[in-house]
């Protein structure tokens, strides 16, 4: 079984010449193409080739991304266009769960970190958005020896490796295996996030990942798209970007976690303590996530807010952060949590 659809060779009646071509813009494997849209793809396509080497429109081009999209259906990777519910059920029965260091802030989010989902973490400067980051990356107890691999985008340079071995030891687990598992992409411009987010489905099967986390995935795009003659093109990128991310969780069955930056809103009043902030991106961000989490500073601990989800009501949780992360208010038996478990749905 090709993880990734395999190379695209395996797609037959096609031009090798285009299949060079494609491979010369980045997209290397079958999922990579079935993960793209057209438009992007041909955007692509043109922006890297001169007017002699085109020939190429956007029928010939609808026509291989469905191709591929069929060659992932014909081996099982993602659903047809219609599949029963019984089917549905099925494979949300194949969901695991990552804990997020504290057994509240778990039963919070029904259980922790669900893959085929995207988990968007909002909050201040300081909330804890790093933090929980960090604590994932080690509790993320992965139950296979081979699927193990923790994606980590780090687009505001500030990953810290230490305090990553400082959360595992504190948990008694080992920091070297965790550390070795984490594989880091540094992030310095929106351009070079959105061409990573595009390859990640190559990332994800060469580090066999089954969490990717974006810290943060929406800094560079708002410090380089920052007037409002730029804010369509701006939206229209992270929307490209966030439904390739939606489609990558669902074909490999990953967790993707977000975090999101927060902006004034000083003329409204809602009256629930989060009143003059929201997490920035609009709508297009709203709507992209599966789960929404807003975090707030509490004193020295923390609110999280669940202010949208398909499953949850509106509801709340405290909790705490110390040298092992994120933990819960109280230690039950004054005991230290050690690493989260993956749980069924
Ligand atoms: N070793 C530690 N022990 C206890 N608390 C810690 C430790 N390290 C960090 N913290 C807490 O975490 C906070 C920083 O949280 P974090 O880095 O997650 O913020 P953030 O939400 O990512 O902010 P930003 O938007 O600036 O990136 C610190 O203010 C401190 O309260
Ligand atoms: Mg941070």
């Amino acid at each position: 079984m090709f993880g990734d659809g395999g190379t695209l060779e395996r797609l037959q009646d096609v031009d090798q010449h285009l299949l060079h071509k494609l491979k010369d813009i980045g997209i290397g494997s079958i999922s990579d193409l079935a993960t793209t849209t057209p438009p992007e793809l041909l955007e692509d396509y043109y922006s890297n080739y001169d007017d002699a080497t085109r020939g190429i429109d956007f029928e010939t081009i609808s026509h291989l991304v469905l191709k591929a999209k069929q060659k992932l259906i014909e081996d099982g990777l993602i659903q047809r266009d219609f599949s029963s519910a019984e089917k549905m059920l099925e494979r949300r029965q194949k969901m695991a769960k990552f804990s997020t260091g504290s057994e509240s802030f778990d039963s919070f989010l029904g259980g922790g970190i669900e893959t085929q989902a995207l988990t968007e973490i909002a909050g201040e400067f300081g909330s804890g958005k790093s933090q929980l980051c960090y604590t994932l990356c080690v509790t993320a107890n992965m139950s296979s020896k081979e699927d193990n691999g923790i994606i980590y985008v780090d687009t505001e340079n500030s990953f810290k490796a230490e305090r990553i071995h400082q959360i595992a030891e504190s948990r008694g687990l080992d920091s070297e295996e965790i550390l070795k598992r984490i594989n880091i992409c540094k992030i310095y411009y929106s351009a070079h996030l959105e061409a990573v987010i595009r390859s990640l489905a190559r990332y994800i099967e060469q580090y066999r990942a089954r969490l990717v986390i974006i810290d943060s995935i929406i800094s560079l795009h708002r410090a380089e798209f920052a007037g409002r003659e730029t804010l369509a093109e701006r939206q229209q990128r992270l929307n490209a970007l966030l439904h390739r991310l939606r489609r990558l969780s669902e074909i490999y069955n990953i967790a993707i976690v977000y975090t999101n930056q927060v902006q004034a809103q000083p003329d409204s009043f809602l009256g629930n303590g989060f009143d003059s902030m929201r997490a920035a991106g609009g709508n297009i961000m709203g709507h992209a996530s599966t789960y929404r989490v807003f975090l707030r500073k509490m004193g020295h601990n923390r609110i999280a807010t669940m202010l949208d989800s398909p499953y949850h009501a509106y509801s709340q949780v405290k909790f705490t952060i110390g040298e092992e992360g994120i933990q819960d208010l109280e230690k039950k038996d004054g005991k230290t949590l050690a690493g989260g478990s993956e749980c069924g749905w």
